[in-house]
């Protein structure tokens, strides 16, 4: 790892190329507006990582009365399966523990097996499903939703 690829919290002043990032690598981009709430919100915080002065990837974790949700994890296509999610991750469960969170929670598509992995690696465990939850990709069924959680107390 190089040290240009620390993880740190992003600002209001990094919208335009957090916003770039959701644009180029996400197949549900959150819109600009989305992502400065989320930026200016006291009780959200994004992470980001970057490559040569690049940001290639983000996580967004939200304090909830006495858990966290995070609620998007993201990595550019040339960037992926070396680490980055799995560091950005580790800062989201860092941030998680000095909120005093119980569990971290997330949604993900019962299909998004890379997504899966990356979770169950990390420890989390499967709570439920929401069946239907997500809009179907490309022309077809929706898909399911798995409820997952990582305990932390
Ligand atoms: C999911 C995603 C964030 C993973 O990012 P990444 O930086 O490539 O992940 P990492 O390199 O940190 O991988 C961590 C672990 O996740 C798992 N994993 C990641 N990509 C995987 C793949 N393509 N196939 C199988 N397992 C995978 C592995 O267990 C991996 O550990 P390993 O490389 O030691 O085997 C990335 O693929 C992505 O941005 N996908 C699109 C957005 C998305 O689906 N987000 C989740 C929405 S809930």
């Amino acid at each position: 790892m190089s040290p240009t690829e620390a993880v740190r919290r992003l600002a209001p002043d990094d919208l335009a190329m957090l916003s770039a990032l959701e644009q180029a690598a996400s197949p549900a981009p959150w819109s600009p507006g989305q992502l400065r709430a989320a930026l200016a919100d006291p009780d959200t915080r994004v992470f980001g990582i970057e490559q040569e002065a690049c940001l290639v990837g983000h996580a967004l974790v939200v304090r909830l009365p006495f858990e966290a949700e995070l609620q998007a994890i993201l990595v550019d296509r040339e960037a992926r399966r070396q680490g980055m999610a799995g560091r950005l991750l580790a800062a989201v469960i860092e941030q998680a523990r000095a909120w005093n969170s119980e569990r971290l929670l997330l949604e993900v598509r019962a299909g998004n097996e890379t997504a899966l992995a990356l979770y169950r690696r990390a420890g989390f465990g499967e709570d439920g499903r929401r069946h239907g939850y997500y809009p179907a990709r490309v022309a077809g069924r929706r898909e399911d939703a798995l409820l997952m959680s990582l305990p932390l107390a």
